[in-house]
């Protein structure tokens, strides 16, 4: 065990590791929290109707009967750009889901539609040497491309796919649209994974074969996550713990309306930057295989041998990792305070040592930090556009989402989506009842 899961484990004062639940089949898509009625709410209150409509549509366009799928978005709490470094993460999925329903075919092809894009495509099983296409398809593609390679026969099949997710909001849909491919193509083919095998090899499609060089903290998320609970997960060994949050705070994620893309973009430059930070430290520190090895004071030793901004996104990296452990503390203890002061330096340090935020997800956190209820603001996931994630005491929640909606009208003139989303399970089939 290295120093931080050992550090992890006295602060918890039980083993890492806990067996998690499974998700559990046969959720029950989708209560909202809190009484903010905004658009979003309105459409998540509907969307426990999904799956059966889903079918429904499904027997119309292609005949017979569909079982249905889904895999959830997720916001992290804080554990920023650390999971490709080996670090540490605290994400939670969210009542937001993608919904796939699923049909054997005939023929050794795949018909994928988007009912949201109102856009097919048609994957061959048989395709030799796969590319991807630059579509969203490449998603589903690429998780059969990876099921092959693991080894799995898949059949033939109809995909009607639905997602109550934005796309490039940094809640990882493309992430819940490859868990959600991979439960469906292997219940459909008669095959089944464990969750973490199959979170990792969704990372293996989107790595591999889409071409954005991600961590595994949003398929881990859309495979294993429990409800009320965060996930603390250790990405090194991918030991992980289910973690409650406080039952009086309420998750609110802000959307921006700033969309981001992230194959080939500026992560992809972040991830390099963080492997050069590693090259050239390692020419110092003999011993250190990714960030996750590297202290502060050791950093801050090697300051002058390494690019300014380099040694900047080795410094957030590092000091987001210790900001994870003191945010674990701050949850066992319930120590709000503490909790909402790892928030906003966590979003000080992507703004400026690891330069992935912008104006937008600057001024959303800024105005959430001025209003009522608040106990900590930060932007969540990528960077570049995309959502903030706010910790809010349950009974100021509407009070909060109006003030934040109407200052971010004012400051940008654009019209921000807000949802309120509990801590959700991961993916499963939904059952029909
Ligand atoms: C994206 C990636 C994740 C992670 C976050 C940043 O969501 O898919 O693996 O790196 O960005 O924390």
């Amino acid at each position: 065990m290295d120093r931080d899961a050992a550090y992890l484990a006295s602060v918890l004062g039980i083993g890492f590791c806990e067996p998690m639940l499974l998700p559990e089949a046969g959720l029950s898509a989708s209560e909202s929290t809190g009484s903010f009625e905004s658009d979003s709410m309105t459409k998540q209150k509907s969307e426990s109707a999904i799956p059966e409509k889903l079918a429904e549509r499904f027997a119309a366009r292609y005949g017979g009967e569909a079982r249905v799928f889904c895999a959830p978005g997720r916001v992290n709490l804080i554990g920023e750009h650390t999971d490709y470094n080996d670090g540490l993460v605290l994400p939670a999925a969210i009542d937001s889901y993608i919904w796939i329903a699923v049909g054997l075919r005939e023929d050794e092809v795949l018909e994928v539609c988007s009912e949201n894009l109102q856009q097919e495509a048609q994957i061959s099983l048989n395709e030799r040497n796969p590319r991807a296409k630059k579509k969203w398809s490449d998603y589903v593609q690429g998780v059969a491309v990876m099921l092959h390679a693991a080894g799995i026969h898949l059949r033939g099949a109809n995909l009607l796919i639905h997602s109550g997710l934005p796309s490039g909001a940094g809640l990882s849909s493309s992430a819940a649209l490859e868990v959600s491919s991979a439960l469906a193509l292997l219940a459909i083919s008669g095959q089944s994974l464990e969750p973490l095998e199959i979170a990792k090899l969704c990372r293996r499609a989107e790595n591999d074969f889409v071409g954005t060089r991600c961590g595994i903290m949003d398929q881990f998320a859309a495979c294993l996550g429990r409800a009320g609970h965060a996930l603390l997960l250790d990405c090194r060994s991918l030991e992980y713990r289910a973690l409650p949050l406080p039952p009086n705070l309420t998750m609110v994620i802000c959307n921006t309306m700033v969309k981001h893309e992230h194959a080939g973009g500026g992560y992809n430059t972040r991830r390099a930057e963080c492997e050069e930070g590693v090259r050239l430290l390692q020419r110092k520190l003999p011993g250190i295989k990714a960030l996750r090895d590297v202290s502060l004071p050791e950093l801050e030793a090697h300051q002058r041998d390494l690019p300014d901004s380099v040694y900047r996104r080795c410094r957030h990296v590092v000091t987001e990792n210790t900001r994870v452990l003191s945010t674990v503390t701050a949850l066992r203890d319930g120590d709000l305070t503490a909790l909402g002061k790892n928030l906003a330096a966590s979003h000080r340090s992507l703004r400026d040592d690891f330069e992935v935020s912008c104006h937008e997800l600057d001024v959303m956190v800024e105005l959430a930090l001025r209003s009522d209820g608040v106990l900590g603001a930060r932007m969540t996931g990528g960077g570049f556009g995309g959502c903030t994630i706010n910790l809010v005491h349950t009974e100021r929640v509407n009070a909060f989402c109006e003030s934040v909606s109407t200052g971010y009208q004012q400051a940008t003139g654009k019209i921000p989506d807000i949802y309120v989303s509990k801590a959700g399970a991961g993916a499963a089939e939904i059952v029909q009842r």
